[in-house]
């Protein structure tokens, strides 16, 4: 990629547009060679063209090189299901690391640095639902019930849809990015957790996919755990986990849970990567129930730091960071999540402070 990065910027709704302006405010210190549009999406664009997720928006996110995203509470709903089936933004990253004066229920938060990759397109995300008695023809047979699916009377199903594909090219992200972390001194393993133990084929072959990719990595430990046990060992002593492998659905219940171990959802930022592209998104939704002003903006700003390395501007990307550590390591300038009484404008002047005092 040479000359400028194009980048889309969609500020989402609520409180993720106030994260999300103090976010831009501190990118605009390092003066990137980065070509920012905002394209309207949700009820800006209602107003503007009559839908929520307008082919100009679309277009810009075509001919971009990465987009940031607020969060949505729907209303930019369509641009999120683009952004990642569309783009085909397989890989969703969420790390979660212990940062010196966030808050924890853990008595030793010390030492968690994890990072969830949990598969973003397939599970009950390819969203199949319907009615239970339109299975009848299929004549589908329930193990545990002992009787025809459609037996069991009206209701809904959803489907689980695993595919030797998707599990592959996630499980290959996964210990690709275990090689990369041990490169910088962490422990070079995976973990892939799964309820394999009873969904034979679909959660047995996301786990054998994963078993077979381990073996192209001798360099890099692996572990298979069944999912309720990683739930509980996650919670009990996170620092024993470096890459975790997971499918969709688990791995979007238990990033949120992941996150609270080191801060909460006010600091957990996620990255959705494809073969060609990459959106990055906060894990939280859009507070409608916080004040705008005095949300925290940390999570948006890890997700523009995670941004920056994507786009090899890795020396601002590491300044970042490090201003945002100061800060909480600092402790004056915390927002109401962390125990402060700071604004959302107050934390990012102290994080742009910490930018330019820190080397
Ligand atoms: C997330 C969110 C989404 C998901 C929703 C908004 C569809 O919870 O990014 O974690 O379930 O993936
Ligand atoms: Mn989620």
């Amino acid at each position: 990629m040479g000359g400028a990065k194009r980048v889309v910027a969609i500020p989402g709704e609520d409180a993720a547009a106030e994260a999300f302006s103090a976010t831009m405010v501190l990118l605009e210190n390092f003066s990137l060679d980065i070509d920012w549009s905002y394209p309207p999406v949700g009820a800006a664009a209602i107003q503007m063209h009559g839908e929520a997720f307008p082919a100009q928006a679309r277009a810009a996110i075509d001919e971009s090189d990465a987009a940031l995203f607020g969060a949505t509470s729907g209303a930019s709903a369509g641009a999120l299901f683009y952004l990642r089936w569309g783009r085909q933004t397989f890989a969703n990253v969420r790390p979660t690391r212990f940062t010196q004066g966030v808050g924890s229920p853990l008595a030793s938060p010390e030492g968690i640095d994890l990072v969830i990759v949990r598969e973003n397109l397939e599970d009950l995300y390819v969203l199949s639902e319907g009615a239970i008695q339109d299975l009848a023809p299929l004549g589908l047979w329930s193990t545990t019930w002992q009787k025809p699916v459609v037996d069991l009377g009206p209701g809904a199903y959803a489907l689980k849809v695993i595919t030797d594909r998707g599990c592959e090219r996630v499980a290959r992200f996964a210990f690709d990015l275990a090689r990369r972390r041990k490169a910088q001194g962490r422990a070079g393993k995976v973990t892939c957790a799964t309820k394999h133990n009873l969904l034979f084929r679909t959660d047995g072959l996301f786990r054998e996919v994963a078993e077979r990719v381990a073996g192209e990595y001798q360099d890099i430990e692996f572990e298979v755990l069944i999912i309720d046990d990683f739930a509980n060992r996650l919670v009990g002593r996170p620092q024993q986990f470096d890459v975790v492998l997971l499918p969709n659905l688990y791995g979007d219940v238990l990033s949120d849970a992941a996150a609270a171990l080191a801060g909460g959802l006010g600091l957990a930022a996620s990255g959705c990567y494809g073969s060609d592209y990459a959106y990055f998104e906060p894990v939280h939704g859009t507070a409608p129930d916080l004040e705008r002003q005095r949300v925290n903006p940390t999570a948006t700003i890890l997700c523009a730091a995670m941004m920056l390395e994507y786009l090899e501007f890795g020396e601002p990307a590491q300044q970042l960071v490090a201003a945002v550590e100061r800060v909480y390591a600092g402790g004056t300038s915390l927002t109401a999540d962390q125990g402060g009484t700071a604004s959302t404008d107050e934390f990012r002047d102290a994080v742009a402070a910490a930018m330019r005092s820190g080397g």
